[in-house]
């Protein structure tokens, strides 16, 4: 039975892609709903995405799941974020091993400013086990092919960012 708690799930999403879209619907076979959440202040180099076309691009994607799957962005601390929403639980992704340790970290220093909140971290799809935004952002600037790793709304923004 699905859990009526809120489940959050951060990160850059500079875009989303289908490990991502893959790892909500898994998401929701567990949880009620599941609030995509993009930080703004990530500490990374510059997105290529604005925040509010990120927003708008996994709003389209979630279209059709509207009820039960947000997106939102926060600036700060993701554990008083969630303080805020009241979720319990956050959700990251694991790919490759070479994941782990940036994963497990954040989820150790996330869990020692707010010890009740919970990572979780799901498993993505096989056929998105090698997807990365970044590595997507890399292949299209090269004049590389990305379909089947992007959502159609995705795929096509990034041919414009690049193409002009
Ligand atoms: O998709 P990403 O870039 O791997 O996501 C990283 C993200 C956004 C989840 C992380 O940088 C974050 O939580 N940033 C918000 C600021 C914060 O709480 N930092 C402390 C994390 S231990």
């Amino acid at each position: 039975m699905a859990h009526n708690n809120i489940a959050i799930y951060p990160g850059s999403f500079d875009p989303i892609t289908n490990g991502h879209v893959d790892l909500v619907k898994r998401t929701l076979r567990v949880f009620n709903r599941v609030m995509v959440v993009i930080a703004t202040n990530p500490g990374k180099d510059g997105c290529l995405f604005t925040l509010e076309e990120r927003l708008q691009m996994v709003r389209e994607v979630f279209k059709g799941l509207k009820n039960r799957v947000q997106a939102d962005s926060f600036e700060g601390l993701l554990v008083d974020y969630a303080e805020r929403k009241g979720a319990t639980v956050i959700i990251r992704g694991l790919r490759a091993v070479s994941d782990f340790e940036y994963e497990f970290q954040m989820a150790m220093m996330n869990r020692r400013l707010k010890p009740k909140l919970d990572t979780f971290f799901m498993m993505t799809g096989e056929s998105e086990f090698y997807t990365s935004s970044r590595l997507v952002k890399e292949v299209v600037s090269l004049g590389g092919n990305v379909s089947g790793l992007v959502p159609a709304n995705v795929l096509k923004n990034l041919k414009r960012k690049f193409n002009g």
